[in-house]
């Protein structure tokens, strides 16, 4: 539910200048008390409102927060009623996963401004402190068989660059098979899990969970990823912080756009996808997904995305192999 503080905070933000109590209280149909009431809650948080006679109310300041008010900011009213936005909580796909079983629609949202047990994939976890990144899960139930699941993947990584494209002036690419990477650094992991309905076997839901590294210090990554990620302020020099409630609702938008889409879209996605991919042209060291420390790895070029988004590499011994997705891990060399 959104609340009186919600919707004053997002016609704040939206209006940038000033706006005055008497028509945020028309346009919100509450009274003026309503609304002074809804400010001083919103000073208190830390937002710092000015209000001048005659002229209304300001918003001097925009501390990064996510929360319910900032993202109705950006998106319509009608489309939060299916976005849920918590504080804290363990996993935002496992969240998801949950209130998918108990019939969440299509499109469903949820949206941590931390996780205390983020996952990445093959069992790793995903580092996902406060006040700095983007946690995010989606919801769909495409009808389509299980084996295409795993291009939704490449999909939502060709939404996660134009979202990030949009607001932050700088186009990720994508290191096969779905990690968007700014200067060779992952600034973003996907993680897809999907649930099948034992009887018929088919899928029942697809939940698209999207870690975004927006405004962290990498010295501060744990050690064991801080030479590979990085954060998006961090690679593009920005000195203020970026707005994740902005970058949340771009891509909440292009999730949006590319689950109406899919899969008849798939051409399109899949052009933009191989003019993002980073990973052809280079020498590969290919490993099996569980990668086992004696597993001596094995050299070759990536030569192309095919059409089901396997990667094309030829072998050191002149034989060419389509990779997929989950089965083997490719890192440059
Ligand atoms: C990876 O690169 O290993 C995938 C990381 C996926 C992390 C995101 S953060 C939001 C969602 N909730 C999770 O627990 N994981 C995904």
């Amino acid at each position: 539910m959104l609340s009186t503080k919600d919707f004053v905070l997002s016609r704040l933000i939206s209006c940038n200048g000033y706006i005055s109590g008497q028509s945020l209280s028309e346009d919100l149909g509450i009274s003026r008390a309503a609304i002074n009431a809804a400010v001083k809650t919103l000073r208190s948080e830390g937002y710092d409102i000015s209000s001048t006679t005659n002229l209304g109310y300001k918003l001097n300041n925009h501390p990064d927060q996510i929360s319910r008010g900032e993202l109705l900011a950006y998106l319509p009213d009608d489309r939060m009623n299916d976005v849920i936005v918590l504080t804290e909580v363990d996993s935002t796909n496992k969240y998801l996963k949950g209130i998918a079983y108990d019939g969440a629609p299509t499109g469903t949202v949820v949206i941590a401004d931390h996780q205390t047990a983020g996952r990445g994939r093959l069992g790793r976890s995903f580092h996902s402190p406060s006040g700095c990144g983007i946690y995010l899960s989606y919801l769909m139930r495409p009808s389509i068989s299980p084996e295409l699941v795993s291009r939704i993947t490449c999909w939502a990584a060709v939404a996660v660059a134009n979202a990030i494209s949009s607001v932050c002036g700088v186009t990720p690419s994508i290191k096969w098979v779905n990690d968007p990477q700014i200067n060779g650094k992952k600034i973003s992991g996907i993680l897809t899990e999907m649930s099948i309905e034992s009887e018929t076997g088919s899928i029942s839901s697809v939940v698209i969970g999207i870690g975004i590294n927006v405004n962290e210090d990498p010295s501060e990554f744990p050690e064991d990823i801080r030479d590979t990620a990085s954060s998006i302020r961090h690679e593009t020099g920005k000195n203020e912080p970026i707005l994740r409630s902005l970058l949340a609702s771009k891509l909440i938008e292009e999730l949006d756009t590319m689950c109406s889409r899919f899969p008849a879209a798939h051409d399109e996605y899949l052009a933009s996808y191989r003019k993002l991919c980073s990973t052809v042209g280079l020498e590969v060291s290919v490993v099996s997904a569980h990668n086992h420390e004696s597993e001596i790895p094995r050299l070759g070029k990536a030569i192309a995305v095919n059409d089901d988004f396997s990667l094309k590499v030829r072998m050191s011994d002149g034989h060419e192999e389509d990779l997929r997705s989950g089965e083997v891990s490719v890192r440059r060399i």
